[in-house]
């Protein structure tokens, strides 16, 4: 058999596990033999999702915490490692859009609460920080480990209004780019730090910019898809393949890359 992309027993920690991109990945995941650590702040998802993967006979835990609360990720670490004795796979999926980070078509950069814009920052940039302090020590202490970051195709190219969300993306790029090299140097090959940026996938952060209420697009909506060559978004399992690929030995010689899904959306110019 084909050992390469085998993850059966590796303990993953992902957060945003309950999101809508997260829930869909966790369940895969767990499909293909990892335990599934499933991080969120509602507890009522979490548990649902946990037990949603052990009735189709895979393994999950759900453990509430907020990204941007250490002491809650800390005490998560210690029943994890209590539990499983280690950490193979941390996913930094926890993150999001905020609206008042947003600005609306007929306002400014200047009229941005710049509150909201550290808000963002905060979830996006600090809760990948915070969450890989607590849970790659165990890693870089055994000298073994893989991390997955969450960037945005907003990360490749500034798409407009969303200036926030944009630039902590941006800065989880190269948070990711800085610590595949940090690892790799100090703790040594065996732990590797990529990135994955998808496209545009309808979920609960977007919603409102890309749908009207009653289901149809919104004009950013529709020149998404024009400017699309897959004339479509994405559907959270299309993100499946490239997590698989990179939290297993078949990318051992791969990080501080940044894998892009989008239906050929960041290459495409007329
Ligand atoms: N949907 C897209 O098109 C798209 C595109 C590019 C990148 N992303 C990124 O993918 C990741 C998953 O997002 P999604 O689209 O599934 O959105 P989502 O809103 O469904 O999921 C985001 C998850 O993060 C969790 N979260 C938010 N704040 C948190 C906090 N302080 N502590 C712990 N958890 C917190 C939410 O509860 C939720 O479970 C995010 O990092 C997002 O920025 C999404």
């Amino acid at each position: 058999m084909n050992k390469l992309f085998d993850i059966t027993g590796r303990t993953v920690v992902m957060t945003g596990a309950t999101g809508v991109l997260g829930s869909c990945i966790s369940k895969y995941l767990a499909s293909e033999g990892a335990i599934m650590i499933v991080m969120g702040r509602n507890r009522e998802h979490g548990e649902a999702l946990a037990k949603e993967i052990t009735d189709a006979g895979g393994q999950a835990l759900f453990l509430a915490c907020d990204v941007l609360d250490r002491p809650s990720l800390e005490k998560c670490r210690d029943e994890i490692l209590n539990r499983y004795g280690r950490i193979d796979v941390l996913i930094n999926a926890a993150g999001g859009n905020m609206p008042g980070a947003t600005i609306p078509t007929d306002k400014t950069f200047f009229d941005m609460s710049a509150d909201d814009f550290k808000k963002v920052v905060d979830l996006n940039l600090h809760g990948t920080v915070v969450p890989t302090q607590v849970f790659a020590e165990d890693m870089a202490k055994r000298g073994n480990g893989v991390i997955v970051n969450f960037s945005s195709e907003s990360a490749l190219r500034p798409l407009t209004r969303v200036v926030g969300y944009t630039s902590a993306k941006a800065a989880v790029q190269q948070f990711t780019k800085y610590m595949a090299v940090e690892m790799a140097t100090k703790f040594g090959e065996g732990i590797r730090v990529n990135a994955i940026a998808p496209g545009f996938f309808l979920t609960e952060q977007n919603r409102t910019l890309l749908t009207n209420p009653d289901g149809s697009l919104t004009a950013r909506g529709n020149a998404i898809v024009a400017h699309t060559p897959f004339g479509r978004f994405g559907t959270p399992d299309e993100l499946c393949g490239t997590i698989h690929y990179l939290i297993s030995d078949a990318s051992k010689f791969v990080s501080g890359t940044v894998a892009v899904v989008d239906g050929a959306f960041d290459c495409f110019c007329l």
